[in-house]
């Protein structure tokens, strides 16, 4: 499993990695898991092969012996044919089912390591809830969260802040801060270790998880595109959607206009993961997704890859018009999203250390005003 995930992990981002001259240290580490995998299987390999091995060795021997024995009695005249012609039936009848046992023996034994992976899937805690929502609006509250992930650590410690409906939130923050985790716990990812995050009052811990994320269009940097057409792509926001109502969130995304240069337009096939498109033409796609959904809820994660000026307006433009009115939760990456966001919340370690408006942390000259001023300085918004 994790040899295969490695290698196409390893094919999809060989870009980024010899960009990084990072390849070879990438593939020391998938051949220490090659390694390392080689060496299980050779053992269990190893330890069937001599149970099953030595067990067949033991129970020719046994026919052998009967045979010789028997023999030997039957010249000297101890037994008679008959006799002797029984123990050679009764050896060779036990010999099959045996032999079969061994055989099974052998299968179980593989099997116990596909049992072992099941079981680590199964022990993972299912989510469950109520399927009727009931909330009133669309306010997402964090109460006093913490959270770790399976690993053990504590990534997120006490945080508590209130995103309104009609207002964008953004959450800002050196990498590693907690971003991305707070945006996905919003969305019911994973269930809080300690702390409730409640969305216009109803406990999301008791949703349905599938009827949760109903509420929410989720635009994240790592869009997931599929090997289709550019139409069928932007359908995944809303299944049933008609042609004409995909073509119009195509239109508000901008999305019209890269698929108008395309040899087949809207059905033009875009490769495995939009390979063929570019970072700022996918998220035009996962935009107009979010349009055609038309959640009450938006958390979106700008892309840290630079866009090129006019793809960044493009991309800018779409999403002001698909944020209003909404709960929008925004892991800002660009300087004109914080500034217009009407409140910040500015993480630091998995705590919240500033929250308020653009101008009241200016006004307050701490974490942000000093992280502003540096952007300002270098003209690169360096805080995530
Ligand atoms: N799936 C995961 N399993 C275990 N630990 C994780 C996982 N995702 C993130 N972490 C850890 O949680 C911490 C917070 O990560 P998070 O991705 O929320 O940060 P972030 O603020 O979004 O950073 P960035 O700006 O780099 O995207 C980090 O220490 C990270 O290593
Ligand atoms: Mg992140």
């Amino acid at each position: 499993m994790e040899i295969a995930d490695g290698i196409q992990e390893f094919i999809e981002c060989s870009k980024e990695l010899k960009s990084t001259n990072s390849q070879d240290k990438y593939l020391q580490g998938l051949f220490n898991k090659i390694d390392k995998a080689e060496k299980v299987t050779m053992r269990h390999e190893l330890m069937s092969g001599i149970i099953v091995n030595s067990g067949q060795l033991l129970l020719k021997f046994g026919i052998a012996c009967v045979s010789l024995v028997g023999g030997a009695l039957l010249v000297k005249g101890e037994i008679d044919v008959i006799t002797f012609f029984a123990f050679l039936m009764v050896v060779s009848r036990i010999y099959e089912p045996m032999n079969g046992s061994l055989m099974n023996l052998a299968a179980l034994n593989a099997l116990s390591v596909n049992v072992e992976r099941m079981n680590e899937i199964s022990d993972n805690h299912e989510m469950t809830g109520k399927e009727k929502l009931n909330n009133k609006g669309c306010d997402i509250v964090f109460d006093h969260v913490k959270f770790a992930y399976d690993t053990g650590e504590q990534v997120l410690y006490d945080v508590s802040f209130t995103a309104k409906q009609g207002e964008v939130t953004a959450l800002v923050g050196a990498s590693g801060s907690g971003k991305t985790t707070v945006s996905r716990l919003a969305a019911r990812f994973w269930d809080t270790s300690e702390g409730n995050i409640t969305v216009g009052g109803m406990d999301i811990k008791e949703a349905d998880p599938e009827e949760l994320l109903k509420l929410y269009s989720i635009v994240f940097q790592d869009v997931t595109l599929f090997d289709n057409t550019i139409m069928e792509n932007i359908r995944v926001g809303k299944k049933d959607a008609t042609d004409a109502e995909v073509l119009e969130a195509a239109k508000r995304a901008n999305v019209l206009e890269f698929a108008g240069n395309l040899p087949e337009g809207m059905n033009t096939r875009i490769g495995e993961n939009g390979a063929e498109l570019s970072g700022g033409e996918r998220q035009r796609i996962s935009i107009a997704r979010a349009f055609l959904k038309d959640a009450p809820i938006i958390l979106l994660d700008e892309a840290t890859a630079s866009l090129d000026a006019e793809n960044e307006t493009k991309v800018q433009e779409a999403l002001s018009s698909l944020i209003s009115g909404k709960t929008v939760m925004v892991i800002a990456h660009r300087m004109r999203t914080v500034a217009q966001a009407d409140k910040i919340i500015v993480l630091d370690k998995g705590r919240v250390i500033e929250e308020g408006s653009p101008e009241k942390l200016l006004d307050k000259d701490g974490a942000f005003a000093h992280m502003y001023k540096l952007q300002t300085q270098s003209g690169n918004w360096q805080i995530s």
